[in-house]
């Protein structure tokens, strides 16, 4: 710690109080450290991070884990650089684009083409969207407690706890806001992630009307426990058979290695 014990955090304390009328909570982001207020950040290099106080701490977050480089790696700023001189946002495609997505597919066997999102939430949202179109089908499927973004469909069952998520056999729909449609909570088939016999059963009585089965194969809100080989495959075999698309959200773990979670499976 650089800074005097009584100086810190007083310029974040005014920063907050200054933000609060602006902002609903005083920031943009729900996760982060708060406590007795959020603290402002002046600048961040590599693995450090300095508020506007002063006060330089070493990162364990790095945004999340997304910056896996560090903060403003000087490659990424040269390039970013020299990308934002030549325009950064297009209502025409980019040889950019190509070139990342070329990158991409290269990384991952099973990956034949890329569509970018902006964010994991939209990305799940418009999967859901394509999956009803392609199979003809409305309901969606998703393991207990997982964690895939906040559209309507995708938060369902993300925070159950013993008072609301019923029997094993047959987990509750449990919405995370207030008013969520009865439709939507309608629309959600939820399973026991890793519970082969009980996924299976569940899906099996949902079959004619399941567009998609969502599977994150590390749950970081189910305790990281990697999917086990044969609960996937039984649930991929499941999906072929049942014109169902089977969707691997990778928001998080394509970070696993360099291609991705889906590559330990085979
Ligand atoms: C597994 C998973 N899916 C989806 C999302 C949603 O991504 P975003 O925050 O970019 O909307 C997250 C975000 O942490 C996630 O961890």
């Amino acid at each position: 710690m650089n800074v005097k014990d009584n100086q810190l955090g007083k310029k974040s304390k005014k920063m907050y109080n200054r933000a609060v009328k602006v902002l609903t909570g005083g920031v943009s982001r729900n996760t982060i450290f708060r406590k007795p207020h959020p603290f402002y950040v002046s600048s961040a290099n590599g693995s450090y991070i300095t508020d506007i106080d002063g006060c330089k701490r070493l990162d364990f977050a790095n945004n999340m884990a997304s910056l896996i480089h560090g903060h403003s790696h000087p490659k990424i700023v040269e390039a970013v650089t020299k990308q934002l001189q030549k325009g950064s946002a297009f209502t025409m495609g980019s040889e950019i684009e190509v070139r990342y997505a070329e990158l991409l597919n290269k990384r991952t066997k099973g990956f034949e083409k890329i569509r970018f999102m902006n964010s994991g939430t939209e990305a799940v949202m418009t999967m859901i969207k394509a999956a009803r179109v392609y199979t003809g089908k409305h309901k969606i499927a998703k393991a207990e407690g997982t964690y895939h973004g906040t559209y309507d469909y995708a938060e369902i069952s993300q925070t159950s706890d013993p008072t609301n998520w019923g029997s094993i056999d047959h987990p509750n729909a449990v919405p995370v806001v207030e008013e969520t449609p009865e439709g939507v909570l309608n629309d959600m088939v939820i399973f026991p992630y890793n519970d082969i016999e009980r996924t299976l059963e569940i899906l099996d009585q949902n079959a004619n009307k399941v567009a998609c089965v969502l599977i994150d194969l590390v749950p970081h809100r189910v305790g990281l426990i990697p999917g086990n080989k044969d609960y996937i495959e039984a649930i991929y075999k499941w999906t072929r058979k049942n014109n169902t698309i089977l969707a691997f959200d990778e928001v998080v773990t394509y970070r696993v290695n360099y291609s991705g979670a889906t590559s330990t499976q085979g």
